[in-house]
């Protein structure tokens, strides 16, 4: 039996592929590489010690996906696949309706027609637009999303509650990431987000290593303690632990929707961070004050107390383990 993983090359696939090897599941990798690099197949396997079948395949073609689950004895689906950067969306709308939505459409059939019902979505504390409150808990309302990327998770949140509501046989676990940042401490595997970032970790670092001369903070008069934006940030190791456990509660309950917010439960400013990785990694970031980004709200992070008390998740690394880690992969693959 194993665990199929659409877009499992790309950066949170990567590391929970890792986990779910280390907790001794079988792994299927599919991927189109649009984002990432068939290198990263070999460091998960270098890091593992441990083999596993990939296929290069794009997830939306039917056809191939259904070869791949007539030659594997899939149980269960985690699915990393789509499109995922805020602004191109806002250019390519149906580029990412096509890419996230159809894709989950395509994948959830493929999954009936193989009698496969265990399934963990990749959403995103995105669908809880400008929270109504902090600590965002998962009863929060959704909506009110501002781009076609958020917008595509919200739908196929919707899509899973649907499809649990006509079949529950249907095992579908619905996880909200914060901010997820940091990389393997191998610093063999990390993010690679192409061109100039628009996330504040992959900025710092790329300030950091002289790659970009200095860091625009986005507004310091948010009703903040420093006036800068708060997030919460999020090891992408931990994240990566909160779906093997997600996958075992699935195991374990048989037939059940549920949905957990993965954060620290912690928020932190931009100025935060900036002075967080400075000491972190010795290396200075200069910044400078500018203008507010459309779109951005003032504080978002969760309160992780559900997946505490029904996954027995909880972040362990510090915002210090993220910058050193984000730090030392950049250092190790600037020269790729
Ligand atoms: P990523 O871009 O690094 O990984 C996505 C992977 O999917 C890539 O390897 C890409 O090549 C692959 N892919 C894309 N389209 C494909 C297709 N049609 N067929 C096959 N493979 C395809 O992104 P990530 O940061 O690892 O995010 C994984 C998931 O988590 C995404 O759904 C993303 O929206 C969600 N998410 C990410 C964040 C974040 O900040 N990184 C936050 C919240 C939610
Ligand atoms: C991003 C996504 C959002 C996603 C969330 C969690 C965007 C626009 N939004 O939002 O959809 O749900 O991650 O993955 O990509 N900042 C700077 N200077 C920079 C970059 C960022 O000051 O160069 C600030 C921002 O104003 C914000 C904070 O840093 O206050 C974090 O920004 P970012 O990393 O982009 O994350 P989110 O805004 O939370």
């Amino acid at each position: 039996m194993a665990i199929l993983l659409p877009g499992g090359a790309g950066y949170i696939g990567s590391h929970t592929a890792i986990e779910l090897l280390n907790s001794g599941k079988e792994i299927v990798i599919i991927d189109n590489y649009s984002n990432s690099k068939p290198e990263v197949l070999e460091s998960i396997k270098k890091i593992t010690g441990k083999d596993f079948k990939s296929y290069n395949i794009d997830y939306r073609n039917r056809k191939e996906l259904e070869k791949v689950f007539e030659e594997n004895n899939i149980e269960a689906v985690l699915n990393f696949a789509g499109y995922k950067a805020v602004g191109e969306s806002v250019q390519k709308p149906l580029e990412y309706y096509d890419n996230n939505i159809i894709g989950a459409l395509i994948l959830l059939e493929t999954m009936r027609k193989y009698n496969v019902k265990k399934f963990i979505f990749s959403s995103s504390a995105t669908v809880y637009g400008d929270p109504e409150t902090i600590p965002i808990t998962e009863n929060c309302k959704t909506g009110g999303t501002t781009n076609p990327y958020g917008t595509t998770k919200l739908y196929i949140e919707q899509i899973l509650k649907d499809t649990y509501a006509s079949d529950n046989t249907w095992d579908i676990c619905i996880l909200r990431y914060f901010n997820p940042v940091g990389a393997h401490e191998s610093g063999l595997i990390g993010e690679e987000p192409q061109g100039i970032p628009n996330n504040l970790m992959p900025y710092i670092v790329r300030v950091a290593a002289g790659i970009l001369p200095q860091l625009s903070i986005f507004g310091d008069d948010y009703n903040t303690p420093d006036g800068t934006g708060v997030r919460d940030y999020i090891h992408v190791v931990d994240l990566a632990k909160g779906h093997v456990l997600a996958l075992q509660k699935l195991e374990k309950e048989n037939q059940g929707l549920y949905i957990y917010n993965l954060g620290t439960g912690k928020g932190y400013s931009v100025l935060d961070m900036v002075k967080t990785f400075e000491k972190a990694t010795n290396q200075k970031v200069p910044y400078k004050i500018t203008q507010r980004r459309p779109g951005d709200i003032a504080s978002c992070y969760a309160d992780p107390q559900k997946a505490k008390q029904e996954l027995g998740w909880e972040a362990n690394k510090t915002l210090e383990d993220m910058c050193r880690d984000s730090w030392e992969y950049i250092k190790k693959n600037q020269t790729k």
